[in-house]
């Protein structure tokens, strides 16, 4: 049933698009930092255990809510792992137990969602005139923000 909520079908599309090429990059970032919490190594092997734990069960949470948002602007999320591959901006890497290298790439990811939601998010509001998506990018900028500047204190 098509949802009769003021968006026309071009334009809905366009925004579930966006959303969809974000839900691959969550995805992506979500499984490095589960691959980064089992695999890391070093003197402060607890803390950064559950610095990524804690990230990713955020990063979990947002990955539905992304998810969902598609759904309620009346399109289909993707929802396997080559469609996300396929569709991401990130890179998922090397394997590396290093603390710097793996903190390194998780800023880099964080930094790159963040400038294609801020990119977005005029796109989203102005062009496509969904409001209600971009009031929710601005939201999810704003906790990678958090994420980019939590990581960018250990980098020092
Ligand atoms: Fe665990």
């Amino acid at each position: 049933m098509k949802a009769n909520i003021g968006i026309n079908e071009k334009n809905s599309l366009a925004v579930a698009t966006i959303l969809n090429k974000l839900l691959a990059d969550e995805h992506v970032l979500y499984v490095k930092l589960r691959n980064y919490h089992w695999n890391i190594e070093g003197s402060n092997f607890m803390e950064m255990h559950k610095f990524y734990e804690t990230q990713y069960g955020a990063i979990g949470e947002e990955i539905d809510e992304v998810a969902e948002r598609i759904r309620k602007i009346g399109h289909y999320a993707e929802g396997r792992m080559k469609d996300f591959l396929k569709l991401t901006n990130l890179n998922e890497g090397n394997y590396t137990n290093d603390q710097r290298k793996q903190l390194q790439s998780l800023l880099y990811d964080h930094e790159t969602i963040i400038r294609e939601i801020r990119k977005n998010i005029p796109v989203v509001e102005d062009k496509y005139k969904d409001i209600g998506s971009s009031d929710f990018l601005t939201g999810l900028m704003k906790e990678h923000e958090k994420w980019a500047w939590m990581i960018r204190s250990y980098l020092g």
